[in-house]
């Protein structure tokens, strides 16, 4: 009887009519009522003093005031009564974090909790750390509504350029939360949300990386994948081998494109406080012409177009234009390797490290007297090649204390006995096939999730 009571009273409080959510990405679990509640002219934040708390608290205050967005769309529950308004205003958002020290890493809790009473006059926000603070604080910022400011003629107005509009007039006046009381309770399905952005082929000034890291703290995507290098170009410059970036990146009115350490120390920094990791990816074997610049001598078949004469693909010597592959049987190329994994670990804070593997070219390795003969002496295949590679790749990636991702190529093209810890990224076989193998996978099918060349494909 007692646990009856408690639903009838639950079931009064949050009518069971779902009205239209504006909320992305949708909540795994949203209670609201019908009552609009206009935020206080005074309405604060009220959060402990942790770090990087203070500067998210600043970012959604401001927010809330300059954002001032109105519905267009028409209700999806048409309804000829207006809401009533709560007699109350909400004064104030309250934070409650369990764990304000957990770092930002693979698995970390992004659960929260918001409440917002009808009548309390304090909304309120738990959750388990500051990264779950974060993602709440962004709902939070979603279910917040302007009331539209209207013409001579008692119609909405709105707004077509940002001009017309005076951000200086404006507080927390005519703004409202629709549809209280409102409980959501979330957590993210997936642990790793992320988006590849490949600076290679096309170079991007950091403010550009930064909008794109603002854009997925919105949308509550969590990991940054930096594809920095590829045979196109290398824009990361490097202390121990700086040649790679001083030959190997663009060059626009007499000025190399490159990221700097400073640069990438700020991508990092300004991703971490919206709760986003940055993961580098440096793409190897293939996809390195761009090394070839600087150390033509640690690379195979590079700089000839990728094609024969008789535009067969099985006789390609790249998956695209721009060849290029390391050698896999010179000492220099991984001494040159091993300076390249060191200094990017160092450089990149989180735990993980993506070294790439994918299309290797067996026909771009055959193109090498030396690597020939070594095929011949050892009886090695183009896929034994790429096995020693990779092993020696991971072994360097493992030293400096990073869990590796490769693509998938190695275990799901063809049969590489790849330790069981190395996550493989899904690119262009059925997610099953890697995790059937026992592998912790990264679903990025390119038929569905590529935004280049039209579903990922070229033609
Ligand atoms: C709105 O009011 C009209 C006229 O009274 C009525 O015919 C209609 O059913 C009402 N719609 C809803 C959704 O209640
Ligand atoms: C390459 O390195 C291996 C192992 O360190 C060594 O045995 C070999 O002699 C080296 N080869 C050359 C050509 O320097
Ligand atoms: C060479 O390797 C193949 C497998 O790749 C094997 O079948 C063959 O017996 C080997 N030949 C010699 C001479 O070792």
């Amino acid at each position: 009887m007692k646990s009856l009571a408690l639903t009838s009273a639950i079931a009064i409080i949050f009518p069971s009519i779902v009205w239209a959510t504006y909320l992305w990405p949708v909540p795994q679990s949203f209670k609201q009522g019908r009552v609009e509640l206009n935020l206080d002219t005074t309405f604060h934040i009220e959060a402990p003093e942790v770090a990087y708390l203070q500067e998210a608290v600043h970012r959604y205050t401001e927010l809330i005031i300059h954002e001032r967005w109105t519905p267009v769309q028409v209700p999806l529950t048409p309804t000829n009564k207006t809401s009533p308004i709560a007699r109350r205003t909400l004064g104030a958002l309250e934070i409650i974090i369990a764990d304000e020290d957990k770092k930002l890493e693979y698995g970390v809790d992004e659960s929260y909790t918001l409440d917002i009473p009808i009548n309390g006059g304090v909304a309120t926000l738990k959750s388990e750390t500051v990264w779950g603070t974060i993602r709440g604080l962004e709902t939070f910022s979603q279910l917040v509504q302007a009331r539209p400011e209207r013409n001579e003629e008692g119609e909405n107005m709105y707004f077509e350029n940002e001009e017309d509009y005076d951000e200086g007039n404006y507080g927390f006046e005519d703004l409202f939360i629709p549809n209280t009381p409102i409980r959501i309770e979330d957590s993210p399905k997936f642990s790793h949300r992320g988006l590849m952005l490949d600076t290679s082929r096309n170079f991007y000034p950091i403010k550009d990386i930064l909008r794109t890291i603002d854009a997925m703290a919105y949308n509550k995507m969590n990991v940054f994948h930096w594809h920095i290098t590829d045979s196109h170009s290398f824009p990361l410059k490097l202390q121990s081998v700086p040649e790679l970036a001083q030959e190997g990146a663009y060059k626009l009115h007499q000025k190399r494109l490159v990221y700097t350490k400073r640069d990438v120390r700020q991508v990092i920094d300004y991703a971490y406080k919206r709760g986003v990791r940055v993961i580098p990816e440096i793409d190897m074997p293939a996809h390195t012409g761009s090394w070839a610049l600087s150390h033509k001598e640690i690379t195979t078949c590079t700089g000839v177009h990728y094609l024969d004469e008789s535009n067969d693909w099985s006789k390609r010597l790249a998956a695209e234009p721009g060849t290029g592959q390391l050698n896999p049987i010179h000492n220099k190329t991984y001494e040159i390797v091993e300076k390249v994994i060191t200094e990017v670990s160092e450089l990149f804070s989180d735990d993980w490290f993506h070294g790439g593997g994918d299309e290797p070219v067996y026909n771009c390795w055959n193109q090498d007297e030396d690597v020939r003969n070594y095929m011949k002496k050892n009886n090695a295949t183009g896929v034994d090649l790429l096995g020693i590679f990779l092993q020696k790749e991971l072994d360097m990636i493992h030293d400096s204390d990073k869990t590796a991702i490769l693509w998938e190529d190695p275990v799901t093209n063809v049969h590489l006995p790849i330790s069981k810890d190395v996550i493989m990224q899904v690119w262009i076989n059925p997610v099953q096939l890697a995790v059937k193998k026992g592998y912790k996978v990264i679903a990025s099918n390119y038929n569905f999730w590529y935004l280049d060349c039209g579903h990922g494909g070229w033609k």
